[in-house]
């Protein structure tokens, strides 16, 4: 691999680079990296004469920034917007510095209020200079409290974001306690409430602390973070560090962006995860498909304004936003409730279905036989679901299925691609010797090939959340040229 070095990027690359590697929780060297890993064959900068490592890094910025996948600067979807940022008294409120510049070069407005705590960490003077407004930190401030200021600051609000939330922080909002400002705000406030706490790990993890979060989240509440990592406090290190300002910069984005959807309207049907075939009352056949890659599917096309439908077999992982879950267990459960799901626009089949089900399950226990080592299970053929949707009366315009192959990927899926009825498929060696870094089954990375009926396009290997994001762009533009092909 060429050498990069990053001080040597120009500026507009170095602030991409920074962004995208703040997204990401990765150092920008890390992500340098990976981009030009993850830079797609056909654009790869040695076939434009780039041998050098940062030009090569150049072209992979580009590419990112023309495929739309960050919130470039002047395209800001809050820019406009009203923050009422509240600073919490943590050694984060440093971070808020950092948060206030990126969102006042979006063309954010950010209104500050500082606890009494937050001011022995920075000053009012540094967040007043950098917010070019004036910073709020009393209830009873003579000037303000004229018009009750306090409400007036509430209602004008497009978000509240609090941050860094501290336990202390967290604990009043989850109790209506109003002993201050920000307490105050909060209360009367009616935009949405973003928290991203900060905190040491055992307060973190503490039984109170577990209990206000979900009093919090049952009111609607988003909570960002805490991410992993080491804290201020020497050689400790855990959960309870604030996320990254650009992580907060881009929820806000998300959370405030009311620009046309290109999906608005649209239904999709999503299927991830494993299903589970009952043996007997203790005992099921499943597979190692934790849900990752599907689940990351149906958020990419929720925020793309799509409604969606996600069917899931049983995982561990959280319900994106936006979207309506329906849990289920066994193939033929999961076959009901794509059904059920009917009509739709978009059909995308990514769980691991088991192709076999017990032939007779056993409603008891079944018990060692004492004349024999031999336990034969009888298997039956399950539904296949993509089949189904890809001949139904009601087939979806679009219909995407998943071939999960360990050896000729590419003939394997594309007979899937006839027989299924599918008008695209995609091809994912989850064999041991794929080079996912991690595997695919159950990891974070993924490295796919897209069929359609007319060509086959290879993806270099990237984050399922990637894959998910193109997979919907993929679809947006598929639709809006109704054609079924890349
Ligand atoms: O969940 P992760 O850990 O993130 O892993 C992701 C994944 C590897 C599970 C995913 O990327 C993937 O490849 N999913 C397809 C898994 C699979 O069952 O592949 P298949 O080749 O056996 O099936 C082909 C297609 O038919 C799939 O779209 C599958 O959903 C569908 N199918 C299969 C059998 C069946 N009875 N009904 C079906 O609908």
């Amino acid at each position: 691999m060429a050498s990069i070095t990053i001080r040597n990027l120009d500026e507009t690359a170095k602030r991409r680079l920074r962004e995208r590697a703040a997204r990401n929780g990765r150092s920008m060297e890390e992500e340098a990296r990976l981009l030009i890993q993850e830079l797609p064959v056909s654009r790869d900068a040695d076939s434009n004469g780039a041998t050098d490592g940062n030009e090569r890094l150049h072209v992979a910025l580009e590419e990112e920034r023309s495929s739309g996948n960050s919130f470039a600067v002047n395209d800001y979807p809050a820019a406009g917007k009203r923050i009422l940022l509240i600073i919490g008294g943590g050694i984060a409120a440093y971070k808020c510095l950092d948060l206030i510049r990126r969102l006042r070069e979006r063309r954010v407005e950010v209104r500050a209020i500082m606890t009494k705590a937050a001011q022995e960490f920075i000053t009012p003077l540094s967040v007043g200079a950098l917010s070019a407004q004036k910073v709020f930190t009393d209830l009873f401030d003579r000037e303000d409290e004229q018009d009750v200021g306090h409400i007036r600051l509430a209602r004008e609000a497009d978000l509240v974001l609090v941050a860094p939330a501290t336990a202390d922080l967290m604990a009043k909002m989850a109790n209506g306690l109003v002993d201050d400002l920000a307490s105050a705000v909060l209360l009367a406030t009616r935009a949405p409430v973003v928290v991203a706490p900060a905190m040491n790990p055992a307060m973190w993890d503490h039984p109170a602390t577990r209990r206000n979060l979900a009093v919090l989240k049952a009111d609607g509440i988003r909570i960002e973070g805490p991410a992993k990592g080491e804290m201020a406090e020497s050689g400790e290190s855990g959960t309870g560090r604030m996320v990254d300002p650009m992580i907060l910069v881009d929820l806000i984005g998300d959370l405030l962006d009311d620009r046309p959807k290109p999906l608005a309207g649209k239904r999709a049907v999503v299927t991830s995860g494993p299903t589970h075939e009952t043996i007997d009352p203790v005992r099921y056949i499943a597979n190692r498909s934790s849900g990752k890659q599907g689940h990351a599917i149906a958020a990419a096309l929720a925020a793309l304004g799509a409604e969606v439908i996600l069917v899931s077999g049983p995982v561990t992982i959280p319900v994106p936003r936006d979207v309506a879950l329906v849990e289920v267990e066994s193939a033929r459960e999961m076959l009901r409730a794509v059904e059920a799901a009917l009509p739709a626009e978009i059909a995308v089949m990514v769980a691991a279905v088991a192709d076999f089900r017990i032939a007779r399950e056993s409603s008891q226990k079944i018990k060692k036989n004492k004349r024999t080592t031999r336990q034969p299970l009888e298997l039956i053929e399950n539904p296949d679901i993509l089949k189904t949707i890809g001949h139904h009366k009601r087939r979806p315009s679009l219909v995407v299925g998943f071939a999960a192959e360990t050896e000729n990927l590419v003939k394997n899926a594309q007979a899937k691609l006839e027989s299924k009825g599918a008008d695209w498929i995609i091809a994912n060696d989850v064999s041991l010797s794929s080079g996912v870094r991690g595997g695919v089954m159950g990891g974070d990375r993924n490295s796919i090939s897209l069929l359609t009926r007319t060509g086959i396009s290879k993806w270099p290997e990237m984050s399922k959340l990637e894959v998910a994001r193109r997979l919907a762009e993929a679809i947006v533009e598929s639709l809006s040229t109704s054609r079924v092909e890349v």
